[in-house]
């Protein structure tokens, strides 16, 4: 498996996979797609995209880029693997990779802004194996009962 930057042959494959990850709602799908093309057109800094490889296939792919107005601090925007592939280190390998190029950037915070669900739900092991940690909350900001929670990682 590599990890390399995003080419525009793995468009497809990136919508596809979009498609099969179980936690993402059409319209987060959607918003996930316009980053990566944004990264595609290589016009918009702001954000990176990194994917996980086998040969030609896709395994998962990592999203991020600096967080505008501050010094050194980054946004993890969406990390995912191929339900196919889960479990074999391939959202680890993202991760790793993903902060291997903050440090070279000069990068010191990631920040990953999620709801609580999402952070204490599935994922929470996998965060917990990245040592991302909670930050901060905000109570009821998607809806009540559903708060928004800041994991965050000193690189
Ligand atoms: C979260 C996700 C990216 C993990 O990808 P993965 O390829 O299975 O992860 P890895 O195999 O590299 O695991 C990395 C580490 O996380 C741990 N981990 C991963 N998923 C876990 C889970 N559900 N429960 C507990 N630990 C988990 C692994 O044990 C491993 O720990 P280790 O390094 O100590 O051995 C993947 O499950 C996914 O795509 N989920 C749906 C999308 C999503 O929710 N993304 C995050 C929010 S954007």
């Amino acid at each position: 498996m590599e990890i390399r930057p995003v080419a525009s042959q793995d468009r497809a494959q990136l919508a596809k996979l979009l498609d099969r990850i179980e936690t993402f709602s059409r319209p987060e799908v959607e918003v996930a797609l316009e980053l990566i093309d944004a990264a595609l057109k290589g016009t918009n800094p702001d954000y990176l995209v990194m994917v996980a490889a086998d040969g030609e296939q896709v395994l998962g792919y990592i999203c991020y880029g600096p967080t505008p107005m501050t010094d050194g601090c980054f946004d993890l925007y969406w990390v995912a693997s191929d339900p196919q592939a889960r479990g074999r280190g391939v959202g680890g390998r993202l991760v790793r990779a993903m902060e291997a190029d903050l440090r070279a950037r000069k990068g010191r915070i990631v920040r990953v802004e999620t709801s609580a669900m999402e952070a204490y739900g599935p994922t929470r092991g996998f965060y917990e194996a990245m040592q991302y940690l909670e930050e901060s909350r905000f109570r009821d900001f998607y809806k009540v009962g559903e708060d928004l929670v800041t994991l965050s990682k000193k690189l």
